[in-house]
């Protein structure tokens, strides 16, 4: 058997009390075969890990290096956070580009090729994920490797319209056509890579979604990823028992608990989500002083400026709803900036009336599914699940709703909220088959039989 070698921005290495890093790394990292090599950014910055400094764990072994300062700034907060992330998420307002960034991008993913390369091994399976580090096959190729290296997108990819507006846009997507395997969450993403593919290059694809490019063959692929449900179940339940979820009820009241939780982040709709909640308030005031919003949205890419805006306007947002709202002894939402370990999240999913998963664009969102799966099945809470959320497609037995009406989504935590155990049950037991199948031994192992093949 071929080793496989994970290539990420992000390596998650195991500990024993590893706060909650972004979703990709956690899902990833769960289920990897014994052998597996984990390369990426140590998180530091600096001069010293220029060569990849190796950590073995679990069976796998983490191999990351370091970037300089101006790397940082240039390839993950300029390119990747201020314009490749705004661009495939359809925020063209947002995107911010300049060439110098796309340059100290196009540095690193040489950088993470030249210092990976020595690593590799004649038959390895090469597979690198994500926005960060389209290029990495590009330049792996250029230096002579013969593996198979097959890309993974965890985020959208857009129509030619919108590619369109990058000025390397079409340098990008001929980085992409040097891999073997080019692999999207949804068939949505897959459709419209394909179609900026015809639309850039010419190049026509074939039924099963492959095409040539300079001679050689690129598959694509449609892999949902998913979570270990059975895992993350026990965890809820244990954590449902514990000190945390005491408190919680304890500080509730009897009240309906309705929980968020996002990276601090403007693609999770957040701004709508709070003015949804708002809107509830203002039209259904039966739930007045009777409903808990719990809203974890954990600050991330914090030296990104549109991020940095986003907290203000957060700030400002849930001080304003809380005002109007507030009694003496009751606070409409509960807004914390700071990450939940996985389990007290666990458990104050399980806790929750309504898992409220509303993002203007996702790529998938495990929080969906990780909702799903902390449920009871003796009193099951529900779901309301953004429609352009990748999650929606298998989801359907969601409350689907479109996140920029909030007189919508408003309904659907009033509906939530007053709906008979007959229902919640039967919608979540189909939610729970699709959301049990789709474990992240399936994703790896749907990918890699195409990039095998
Ligand atoms: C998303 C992206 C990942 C990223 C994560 C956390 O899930 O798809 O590639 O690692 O967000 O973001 P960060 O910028 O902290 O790595």
């Amino acid at each position: 058997m071929s080793r496989l070698v994970i290539v990420s921005n992000r390596v998650q290495i195991p500990t024993e009390k590893a706060p909650r890093a972004g979703g990709l790394a956690v899902a990833l990292g769960s289920g990897l075969a014994p052998g597996t090599l984990w390369f990426g950014w140590s998180g530091k910055r600096g001069h010293n890990g220029r060569t990849p400094s190796l950590h073995d764990a679990q069976g796998v072994t983490y191999a990351t290096i370091d970037l300089t300062d101006k790397e940082y700034h240039e390839f993950y907060v300029g390119f990747s956070n201020g314009a490749l992330w705004p661009l495939l998420h359809y925020r063209l307002d947002y995107l911010d580009y300049h060439r110098h960034q796309y340059e100290g991008y196009c540095g690193v993913n040489t950088y993470f090729a030249e210092a990976l390369q020595p690593l590799l091994k004649h038959d390895d399976l090469v597979w690198v994920h994500d926005y960060q580090l389209f290029l990495v096959g590009q330049n792996l190729r250029a230096l002579g490797a013969k593996q198979r290296i097959g890309f993974f997108l965890h985020i959208p990819f857009v129509p030619p319209e919108i590619l369109d507006a990058l000025p390397c846009g079409e340098a990008l997507l001929r980085g992409l056509c040097t891999y073997d395997v080019v692999g999207f969450h949804t068939d949505e993403h897959r459709n419209a890579f394909l179609s900026c593919v015809e639309t850039f290059l010419g190049l026509a694809s074939a039924d099963d979604g492959s095409f040539v490019y300079e001679g050689r063959l690129v598959k694509t692929v449609t892999a949902p990823i998913g979570i270990d449900a059975e895992e993350f179940a026990a965890t809820a339940m244990r954590a449902a028992r514990g000190a945390e979820v005491r408190r919680i009820r304890e500080s509730l009241f009897s009240r309906a608990l309705v929980i968020g939780a996002d990276r601090l982040d403007y693609s999770k709709g957040l701004p709508n989500r709070f003015r949804a909640f708002d809107q509830l308030l203002e039209r259904f005031h039966e739930h007045r002083g009777k409903v808990s919003m719990l809203q974890v949205a954990a600050r991330s890419r914090e030296d990104v400026d549109r991020y940095q805006q986003l907290r203000r306007t957060l700030d400002r947002l849930v001080g304003d709803i809380n005002g109007r709202y507030s009694e003496f002894d009751w606070i409409p939402i509960r807004y914390m900036t700071r990450a939940l370990s996985r389990k007290s999240l666990a458990g104050f999913y399980r806790v929750a009336r309504v898992g409220l998963v509303t993002p203007l664009r996702d790529g998938m969102n495990l929080v969906a599914k990780e909702y799903v799966a902390a449920q009871s099945s003796a009193d099951p809470g529900v779901l309301i699940l953004s429609r352009f959320a990748g999650a929606a497609d298998e989801l359907k037995e969601a409350l689907i709703v479109n996140p920029y009406d909030a007189d919508e989504v408003a309904e659907a935590i009033n509906q939530a909220l007053a709906m008979e155990l007959g229902e919640r049950k039967e919608r979540w037991q189909a939610l729970r088959e699709r959301v049990w199948a789709g474990t992240p031994k399936r994703f790896t192992e749907t990918f890699l039989s195409v990039l095998r093949a």
